[in-house]
C-alpha cells in the first residue's frame, strides 16, 4: 500500500482536503490526523474490519482497547451507557479538550474497537482538523497514538511517515501537535473515579472540578500484577531505540550523577546523550538536548527529543526527572515508561 501524504493548514484548514479524507475513512480506510496531544490514526470506530487494520498497521496487541473520537458530546449517547452527572460536568468543563473518559459500552460499538471490554473510552479533540475530520466522515473514529507499538507517539507527520509509511492509506500534515503528550484518561465506569493515564489535563484540575479521585496503583509504582483497568498499561512504551536512564533528586545530586555516569558510559563506547530541563548544564556528552523547563515546553518536546537522539545513533539517554505535580506527572509517566532502568539519587 502506498501512504499519501495531504497538508491541511491547521488553523484554517481546506474544507476540501477535510472532505477527502473523510472520504477515505467512510470507506473503511486508515487515516493518520494531528489531534492537540499526538498524531492519532483513526478508522471507522463501528467498522470491524477497518479497525482491525489499525492494530495490523501499529502492531498492537489485540487486548489493548482504542479511544473513539467524536466532534460532537452528544455522541456519548451513542456510544455509551449510564452517563452520570460527574461525567456531565467533566465533559462540560473540558471538552472539546485532552480529557478521555471510560464509560461502560453501548451495544453499538463493537468488541475489536474496546480490545473485547465492556467499557469504551471517549474524547472529543480540540484541534480543527481533528474536529472537521470527524464531522465530516459522520462517524465516530477510533484512533490509537499513529506510531508502531512501543515506540514514542508522533507529534509531527513526519514521526509517522518514519514507523507506518506504506501501512496506511493517508497522512494529514498538519504542522506539529502543540500538548504534545497523549490525553488524560479518566475510569468513570466503575463506582469512584479512577485516574488511569495522566496526561494533556492535569489531576489538579480534574479534582478542581470533581473532588476525590482514585489514582490507579500502577501510576504510583504499583507492581505490574496489581490489577489492571487500562490494559495499556501493562505495555512497554514511549520507547526509543537507545536506553533511556531516568535520573531523579536534587538538582545537584542528579547533575553530580549524570556527571559519573556520562564517564561510565563513554568508557564502555558507548554515544552518550543528556536530556536536560537546566538550560545551563554544561556537561560535556555526545549530545545534551535541552527540552525547556516549563511542564509546557518539556511536554511539547519530549516525544520528538526521545526520536531526535536515535537518529543521532544515541545508546544512552540520561535524562533528569521533574516534579510530578501538575503536567509534570503526565511528563514523568511517559519517561517511566520509556525507562530501561530509574536511578533516585
Ligand atoms: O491523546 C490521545 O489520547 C491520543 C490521541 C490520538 O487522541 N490517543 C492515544 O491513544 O493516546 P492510545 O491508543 O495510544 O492510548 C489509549 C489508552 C491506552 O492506554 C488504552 O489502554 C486506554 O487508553 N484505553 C482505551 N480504552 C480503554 C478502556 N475501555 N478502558 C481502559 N483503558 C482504555
Ligand atoms: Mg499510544
Amino acid at each position: 500500500m502506498q501512504t499519501k501524504i495531504l497538508k491541511i493548514n491547521p488553523k484554517n484548514p481546506q474544507i476540501s482536503k477535510i472532505k477527502q479524507a473523510a472520504r477515505l475513512l467512510r470507506q473503511g480506510k486508515i487515516v493518520a490526523f494531528p489531534t492537540e496531544t499526538v498524531y492519532g490514526l483513526g478508522a471507522n470506530a463501528l467498522n470491524h474490519p477497518a479497525v482491525k487494520k489499525i492494530f495490523k498497521a501499529k502492531g498492537r496487541p489485540s487486548d489493548n482497547p482504542l479511544i473513539i473520537h467524536i466532534h460532537d458530546k452528544n455522541d456519548i449517547y451513542l456510544l455509551a451507557k449510564d452517563i452520570s452527572e460527574i461525567t456531565e460536568k467533566l465533559i462540560g468543563r473540558f471538552w472539546p479538550g485532552p480529557l478521555t473518559i471510560v464509560l461502560k459500552k453501548s451495544q453499538i460499538v463493537p468488541k475489536i474497537t474496546t480490545g473485547r471490554l465492556d467499557t469504551v473510552a471517549i474524547r472529543m479533540p480540540k484541534n480543527k482538523i481533528a474536529n472537521l475530520l470527524i464531522k465530516e466522515a459522520g462517524i465516530p473514529v477510533a484512533a490509537p497514538s499513529a506510531n508502531f507499538a512501543g515506540r514514542p507517539s508522533p507529534t509531527l507527520a513526519r514521526h509517522v511517515w518514519d514507523d507506518l509509511k506504506n501501512r496506511i492509506d493517508l497522512i494529514i500534515d498538519g504542522g506539529q501537535t502543540n500538548i504534545g503528550i497523549e490525553s488524560t484518561v479518566i475510569d468513570l465506569s466503575g463506582k469512584r473515579p479512577m485516574l488511569l493515564r495522566p496526561g494533556g489535563i492535569t489531576l489538579e484540575d480534574l479534582q478542581k472540578t470533581i473532588g476525590k479521585i482514585d489514582v490507579h496503583p500502577f501510576l504510583k509504582g504499583g507492581k505490574l500484577n496489581s490489577v489492571f483497568r487500562s490494559p495499556g498499561m501493562k505495555y512497554r512504551h514511549y520507547s526509543p531505540v537507545a536506553k533511556l536512564i531516568l535520573i531523579e533528586g536534587t538538582k545537584q545530586s542528579v547533575n553530580k550523577k549524570i556527571s559519573q555516569l556520562i564517564n561510565t558510559y563513554k568508557k564502555q563506547q558507548n554515544r552518550v546523550g543528556v536530556m536536560t530541563v537546566d538550560k545551563t548544564f554544561a556537561q560535556k556528552a555526545d549530545i545534551v538536548k535541552y527540552v525547556g523547563s516549563s511542564f509546557d515546553k518539556i511536554a511539547a518536546n519530549l516525544f520528538k527529543t526521545l526520536r531526535e537522539f536515535d537518529s543521532k545513533k544515541i545508546d544512552i539517554i540520561l535524562a533528569q526527572g521533574i516534579s510530578k505535580k501538575g503536567l509534570g506527572l503526565g511528563i514523568m509517566n511517559r519517561l517511566s515508561k520509556a525507562a530501561y532502568k530509574k536511578i533516585k539519587v
